[in-house]
C-alpha cells in the first residue's frame, strides 16, 4: 500500500478554514451573487418573488418543483400543505412540557424529531417519501413554532384552520390574533426571502446528514440545530439584543466605540458570500422603519441605522455591510413577536430550501466525507499509564 504524505494531503484544491470557496454539488436551485447583492431562486430574483403575490407558498412550490406553478397548481399545493398542518397530540404534549424552559429552536428541533417517531415511513428513504415528509414538515414546522410561543407565554394552543393562507394561520397560531393584511405580506415576504439560501452553514448540515441516506427528519433536525447558531440564523435575536442594549440612538457610538476596542463582532452584518450590501436586508430596511414606527418602537430603527452607519463608515471597505438579520428584529418585534421566536420563524421559511436541495441530491445521492489536513504526530511512543 503506498504510503501517503499527511502533511502535504489537501486533496486538489486550495485548504481554506470553513471551506471558505469550496465547491460541494451542482445545483439549479438558488444564485447569490455575492458581488452585486442578487439573490435568485430558480432564475426569479426575490424582488419579483417578493411582490409577485403568490405568497410563500408560490416560493415553496418552485424551490421544491422547479418551475413556477400555474394558478390550479398553486392552488392545490397549497390545500395539500393546509390540509398537513395539525401536529399529533404526543407532539403537543411534548411541546407543552418542555416549552416554558427551552430555547425555542431546541424545542422546534425535539417536535421534529419526535415527529419522525411517530411516522411509520420514518425509514423509506426514496424521493417519494422524502417529498411526503418534506411537505408534512413545511405544513407543520409552523404549527410548531406557534404552539410554541402560546405555551411560552402561558397561553393554550391554537389549532391551525386550513382556511387560511400558511402565513396567515401561522401569525394566527402564535398571536390568537388575524394579522393585519399588511402585517400577513410582510410575514409572507419575511418567509420568501429566508426560504433559500445556497450552500449556507444549515443547508449544508442537513445536506451532509441526509447524504448517509438517513431518515429526512434527522437531516432537518441537523439544519435546525446550525441554524440555532448566532453566526447563522440566531444572528437575528442577537442582533435586537444588541439594540435593546444600546437602548438609546445617542449611546450608539459610544456602544460601537466599546465593541471594537473588545475586538466584537457586531451581529447582523458581514456574509460570507456578500461583499455587497445583503439584498434581504435592502427589502427589510423600510419595512422596519414602517413597522417600528407604527408600533412606537422608531429608537429601535434609529439604533439600527446609526449602527449602520458607523459599522459600514469603517468595515465597508473590507466588504461588511448588514445582512439578512439586521433588520428583521425590529420587524418582528413590532409585530409583537417575541425575541427568541425570530430564529424559529427563520426556520418556518427554510424548510423549503433544506428540502429542495435534500430532494435535487437523493436521485444522485454520493456520501459527503471531506478530510481534514493532519497536523497531529505520526510517531508518538505508547507509554503505559503509571508511567506518564
Ligand atoms: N462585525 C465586525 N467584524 C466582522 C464582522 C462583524 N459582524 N463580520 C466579519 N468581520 C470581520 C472579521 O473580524 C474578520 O476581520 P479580520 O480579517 O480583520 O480578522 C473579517 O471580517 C472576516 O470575518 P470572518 O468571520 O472570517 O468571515 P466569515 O466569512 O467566516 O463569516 C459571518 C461570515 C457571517 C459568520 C461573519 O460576518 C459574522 O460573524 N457576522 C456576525 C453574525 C451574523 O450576522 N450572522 C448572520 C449571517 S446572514 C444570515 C444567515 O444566512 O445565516
Amino acid at each position: 500500500m503506498a504510503e501517503e504524505k499527511p502533511r502535504q494531503f489537501v486533496g486538489s484544491t486550495e485548504f481554506k478554514k470553513g471551506l471558505e470557496g469550496a465547491i460541494t454539488n451542482e445545483s439549479s436551485i438558488s444564485y447569490v451573487d455575492g458581488a452585486n447583492g442578487k439573490l435568485i431562486y430558480r432564475g426569479y430574483s426575490i424582488d419579483d418573488l417578493c411582490q409577485g403575490g403568490g405568497g410563500y407558498e408560490e416560493t415553496a412550490y418552485l424551490l421544491i418543483d422547479g418551475e413556477l406553478p400555474k394558478r390550479a397548481q398553486l392552488e392545490a399545493f397549497k390545500k395539500d400543505l393546509a390540509g398537513r398542518r395539525a401536529i399529533p397530540q404526543p407532539v403537543k404534549d411534548l411541546i407543552t412540557q418542555i416549552a416554558p424552559n427551552t430555547h425555542p429552536m431546541n424545542t422546534l428541533r425535539t417536535a421534529v424529531s419526535m415527529l419522525g417517531c411517530l411516522n411509520p415511513k420514518e425509514f423509506e428513504v426514496t424521493v417519494e417519501n422524502d417529498l411526503d415528509i418534506a411537505m408534512s414538515l413545511t405544513a407543520q414546522i409552523p404549527t410548531i413554532v406557534g404552539a410554541t410561543q402560546r405555551v411560552r407565554r402561558g397561553e393554550s394552543i391554537i389549532d391551525p384552520d386550513p382556511s387560511r393562507s400558511l402565513s396567515e394561520d401561522f401569525m394566527h397560531m402564535m398571536t390568537g390574533k388575524d394579522p393585519d393584511p399588511r402585517t400577513a405580506e410582510v410575514m409572507d415576504m419575511a418567509l420568501i426571502i429566508h426560504a433559500e439560501h445556497g450552500m449556507n452553514a444549515s443547508t449544508f448540515s442537513a445536506m451532509v446528514t441526509n447524504s448517509s441516506l438517513t431518515d429526512l427528519y434527522s437531516s432537518i433536525c441537523a439544519g435546525i440545530g446550525s441554524l440555532k447558531g448566532p453566526l447563522h440564523g440566531g444572528a437575528n435575536e442577537a442582533t435586537l439584543k444588541t439594540f435593546t442594549e444600546i437602548g438609546d440612538p445617542a449611546t450608539t457610538e459610544e456602544w460601537f466605540s466599546a465593541a471594537k476596542a473588545k475586538k466584537q463582532k457586531v451581529m447582523g452584518f458581514g456574509h460570507r458570500v456578500y461583499r455587497a450590501y445583503d439584498p434581504r436586508a435592502v427589502i427589510f430596511d423600510p419595512v422596519a422603519k414602517e413597522f417600528a414606527e407604527r408600533a412606537g418602537t422608531g429608537h429601535l430603527y434609529e439604533i439600527a441605522k446609526k449602527l449602520e452607519a458607523l459599522v459600514v463608515a469603517d468595515l465597508g471597505g473590507k466588504g461588511i455591510f448588514p445582512n439578512v438579520d439586521f433588520f428583521s428584529g425590529v420587524i418582528y418585534n413590532a409585530m409583537g413577536i417575541d425575541t427568541d421566536m425570530f430564529t424559529p420563524i427563520f426556520a418556518v421559511a427554510r424548510i423549503a430550501g433544506w428540502s429542495a436541495r435534500i430532494l435535487e441530491y437523493l436521485p444522485d445521492n454520493r456520501l459527503f466525507r471531506p478530510r481534514a489536513v493532519y497536523v497531529g504526530d505520526l510517531e508518538a511512543q505508547y507509554v503505559p499509564i503509571d508511567e506518564r
